[in-house]
C-alpha cells in the first residue's frame, strides 16, 4: 500500500509518455527540405557498416479491434500482389544507392501480417532481397507470424528463405478476452502452429502478450500466461494494452469502461513478470523477457542490448533500412521515413523516385539524449561517464535534467558512482524518467499511450 501512494506522487497513474522506440519520437519528425534523399544517405555509409532491413507488410485479413499497428484490410490478393511489385522496385532502388562494402546481415518482416503472402510470394521476394542486395553469409532473417493466417507451406518457405527466428501474437487466450478485442486464436491454433516453427528449425521464438486488456483479471491473466509457457517461447514481449481510440480508430470498438484502471494494470503487470520469473526468464528493459542462453539475454548481461521500431533487439547495425509504407530507416545521421499511405507510398516509388515523406536529422544535443534515453530503457540505470566519453563536456547538456528527475523521483531513482539508477521495484517509472531527458515533449502536439 505504501508502495502504491510513493509511486503515486510520482505521477505515474496518470501520466502519458511515449514508448521511446526512437528518439526523437516518429510525431516529431518533419517535412523538411533540407533532409536530403535516402540515396544520399545510403550512399555515405561506411565501407564496413552492417545493415539492417525491415520490410512492412501493411495488410491484414482480419483487423483486431485492440491492434494500433499501422495496417488495413484486404478481401482480396491483387492489393497485396501490386504492394509487393512496388515493394521490390523499392528494395531495387534502395539497393542501387549502397556503396560498395556494406553488407546485410539482418532482415525482418513485419506488419500487419508477413503471413497474408502466398508460400511463392514469399520465395520470391525473399529472392528479390537476396539478388538485390549484398548480403552476408551469416545473416539473421525473423518474421511476425499471425498463428490464424499461416500454415506449413508458407512457415517451409519462410524457413527455406533463411527465416531462424520468428514472433507469434497472442495477446491473451482467454475466449471472453479475445471476444472483447476482436481477435479470435485458439490455443491448440497456436500450439500446431509453434510446432510448426519448431519444426521447420526456428531456434528463436518470441511470443507476444498484452495487459491492460477490457476484462482482464488477476486470475484470467496468470492462466493464460501459464499456457503461453507450455508453448516453451525463447523470449517475450509483455506490452501494456494502449488505448489510443484517436490514433487507432477501430479500438472505438473496444468498451472503454472494460480496461482496467492503471493500478490494476500494475498489479497485472507485475504479477506477470513475477511468472516469468518463476518460470526462470531474466527481465529485460522494460517489457521484454529471455530464457538465460538466449542472445537477447546476453546482449543485455554485456549492455549491448539495443532499443529500436521492433522493440528490443541486439542488432548492432549501423543502419537500419525500412522498406515498405509507412517504415522509418536509421541512418548515422538521422530518421527517414516513408510515406505512410499505401497509395502515397507506391505513388512515390512508381514515379522513379524513394518513398520518404518526412524524417529526421540530429543534432548534437539529439544524440546526447537519445543514447541517454536508450541506455536507460534497456539497462534501467546508465553511466554518465559513458556519455561524457562519446561527447566530452557536451554531455553537461543533460546535468540539469538529472538534477530535476533526481528530485522528482526521490528514492526511486538513485545517483549511484556516477551513474544513474532506477532502485528495485521502480521499473514502471522507466518511460517517465526517460520523459525528463525529451526535450521535445514540452512542445506538445501528440498524444500518448499510459506510462504504465
Ligand atoms: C504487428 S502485430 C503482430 C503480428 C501479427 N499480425 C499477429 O497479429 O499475430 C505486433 C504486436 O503489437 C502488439 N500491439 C498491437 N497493438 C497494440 C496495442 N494497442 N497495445 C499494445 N500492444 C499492441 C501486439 O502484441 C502485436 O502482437
Ligand atoms: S494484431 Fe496482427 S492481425 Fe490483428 S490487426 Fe494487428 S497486425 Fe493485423
Amino acid at each position: 500500500m505504501e508502495r502504491m501512494r510513493q509511486l503515486e506522487r510520482t505521477g505515474l497513474f496518470d501520466a502519458m509518455v511515449p514508448r521511446y522506440t526512437s528518439y526523437p519520437t516518429a510525431p516529431h519528425f518533419r517535412d523538411d527540405d533540407g533532409l536530403g534523399s535516402l540515396g544520399t544517405w545510403a550512399g555515405e555509409l561506411d565501407a564496413d557498416a552492417d545493415i539492417s532491413l525491415y520490410l512492412h507488410i501493411p495488410f491484414c485479413e482480419r483487423l483486431c479491434w485492440f491492434c494500433a499497428c499501422r495496417t488495413q484490410g484486404v478481401r482480396s490478393p491483387e492489393p497485396v500482389a501490386r504492394y509487393l511489385d512496388v515493394l521490390k522496385q523499392e528494395a531495387a532502388s534502395v539497393a542501387a544507392a549502397l556503396p560498395q562494402g556494406p553488407k546485410v546481415r539482418r532482415i525482418h518482416w513485419g506488419g500487419g501480417t508477413p503471413t497474408i503472402l502466398t508460400p511463392e510470394q514469399i520465395t520470391d521476394l525473399a529472392g528479390t532481397l537476396r539478388d538485390a542486395f549484398p548480403i552476408a553469409d551469416s545473416f539473421e532473417f525473423s518474421v511476425e507470424i499471425d498463428p490464424t493466417l499461416v500454415n506449413r507451406q508458407k512457415i517451409e518457405a519462410l524457413a527455406a528463405a533463411g527465416m531462424r527466428r520468428a514472433s507469434i501474437g497472442i495477446q491473451d487466450f482467454d475466449p471472453g478476452i479475445q471476444k472483447a478485442i476482436g481477435r479470435q486464436q485458439s490455443y491448440e491454433q497456436t500450439r500446431e502452429v509453434v510446432d510448426m516453427l519448431r519444426d521447420a528449425g526456428i531456434t528463436s521464438l518470441n511470443t507476444d502478450i498484452v495487459y491492460g486488456l477490457p476484462h482482464q483479471t488477476l486470475e484470467g491473466i496468470r492462466r493464460s500466461t501459464e499456457q503461453v509457457l507450455t508453448l516453451a517461447p525463447d523470449r517475450v514481449a509483455l506490452f501494456g494494452y494502449a488505448h489510443v481510440p484517436w490514433m487507432a480508430k477501430r479500438q472505438r470498438m473496444i468498451d472503454s469502461d472494460a480496461l482496467p484502471d492503471t493500478r490494476a494494470r500494475l498489479d497485472l503487470l507485475e504479477q506477470t513478470e513475477a511468472q516469468f520469473a518463476d518460470a526462470g526468464f531474466v527481465a529485460l528493459g522494460i517489457d521484454h523477457f529471455a530464457l538465460p542462453g538466449d542472445s537477447l539475454a546476453t546482449a543485455a548481461a554485456q549492455g549491448r542490448m539495443r532499443r529500436n521500431f521492433q522493440g528490443y533487439t541486439d542488432d548492432s547495425c549501423a543502419a537500419l533500412i525500412g522498406l515498405g509504407a509507412s517504415s522509418i530507416s536509421r541512418f548515422p545521421g538521422g530518421y527517414l521515413q516513408n510515406a505512410p499511405g499505401t497509395a502515397a507510398y507506391a505513388g512515390r516509388i512508381l514515379g522513379g523516385g524513394f518513398a520518404t515523406s518526412r524524417g529526421y536529422r540530429f543534432t548534437l544535443e539529439d544524440r546526447v539524449r537519445a543514447d541517454l534515453i536508450e541506455r536507460f530503457l534497456c539497462d534501467l540505470s546508465f553511466d554518465y561517464s559513458a556519455l561524457e566519453a562519446s561527447y566530452g563536456t557536451f554531455a553537461e547538456i543533460v546535468r540539469p535534467d538529472i538534477d530535476r528527475a533526481l528530485n522528482r523521483f526521490p528514492g526511486w531513482l538513485n545517483w549511484i558512482n556516477g551513474s544513474l539508477c532506477l532502485a528495485e521495484g521502480g521499473k514502471p517509472l522507466a518511460r517517465l524518467v526517460a520523459a525528463e531527458f525529451d526535450s521535445f515533449l514540452k512542445q506538445g502536439g501528440a498524444r500518448h499511450s499510459r506510462a504504465i
